[in-house]
């Protein structure tokens, strides 16, 4: 059922869980996260970035064939279709193409400008029952393109951006995309308690889930987290299994080559890192919840 996140959202904030965003590439990453979903009756956000839609030849077919697999595959758990890390533009092509949510990613304009565009394309959004993150505080590493230094964001800036009426927030606590290098100093938690107390019931996000180890997930769902970002983390895990399948070489035995055959096992890989996620983020059974 493609809804909104604002709903899913608000209740994770209040039941003190975080619903996963996991990042889409194609048809298997498609197939592999709504059926997890549905299994453990979880909510679920299908993030697309733009160099992801780019890849798909467009967010048209995206949403579409977002909306036709959610049907045929009866999928009765809430689930948004939110565009990640949206350009100004980008966002305007969703809201047409028919997304449910949208990030606008304003944080590398001065604050003025991030709060001129973000209040513009709130009222976009909410005129057409979408839910809409900013950022406030630029994510480390890089997103697709997306580059970010990985400061830890103002907590000022955040309440200001928070009043706008977006539904999330992502906010900068030293988080990156990507692996984490060795010498990582962790979340700061200060941070992000100092965002809390300014931004009181505001479902915040958390970026770069990829490799944060499972006691800083807890941590930060305790301290007002909702939503978490994994991406890199699906890419791996079905980049592993590929290759072991390959390396074994099944791909050379009878119709091993048979592409449904060849992405099975990477597509399964995708399914159990889904399945883990959404048990550390506490979002099992939650989909009526
Ligand atoms: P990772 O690639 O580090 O999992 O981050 C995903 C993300 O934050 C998408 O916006």
């Amino acid at each position: 059922m493609l809804v909104s996140a604002k709903e899913m959202l608000d209740k994770a904030k209040a039941g003190h869980y975080a619903v996963g965003q996991f990042n889409i590439n194609n048809l298997e990453w498609t197939k592999s996260i709504l059926l997890t979903a549905e299994e453990l009756q979880s909510p679920v956000i299908l993030g697309v970035s733009e160099g992801a839609g780019k890849y798909m030849t467009g967010f048209e077919t995206v949403a579409a064939m977002v909306k036709a697999m959610d049907k045929e595959l009866g999928i009765t758990v809430p689930v948004a279709l939110h565009l990640d890390h949206g350009t100004y533009e980008g966002c305007y092509k969703c809201v047409k193409a028919g997304f449910t949510s949208i990030m606008f990613d304003g944080s590398h304009y001065p604050i003025e400008e991030n709060v001129a565009k973000t209040t513009e394309l709130v009222k976009v959004a909410h005129a057409m029952g979408m839910s809409i993150e900013a950022e406030v505080g630029s994510i480390g590493g890089e997103e697709d393109g997306v580059v970010g230094a990985g400061e830890c964001a103002d907590p000022n800036e955040c309440k200001a951006v928070a009043d706008l009426g977006v539904d999330m927030l992502a906010a900068g606590i030293g988080n990156i995309h990507g692996k984490y290098p060795a010498n990582w100093q962790g979340l700061s938690f200060d941070t992000l308690d100092a965002i809390q107390q300014q931004t009181g019931t505001m479902p915040l996000v958390l970026h770069g889930g990829t490799g944060i180890p499972a006691d800083m997930i807890k941590k930060a769902i305790s301290l007002g987290v909702a939503k978490i970002n994994v991406n890199t983390e699906c890419q791996l895990a079905f980049q592993e299994a590929t290759r072991k399948y390959i390396e074994e070489g099944k791909d050379l035995e009878g119709k091993g080559f048979d592409p449904r055959k060849l992405l099975a096992p990477g597509a399964q890989a995708i399914r159990d890192m889904v399945k883990e996620k959404m048990e550390l983020f506490g979002s099992v059974g939650k989909a009526n919840a």
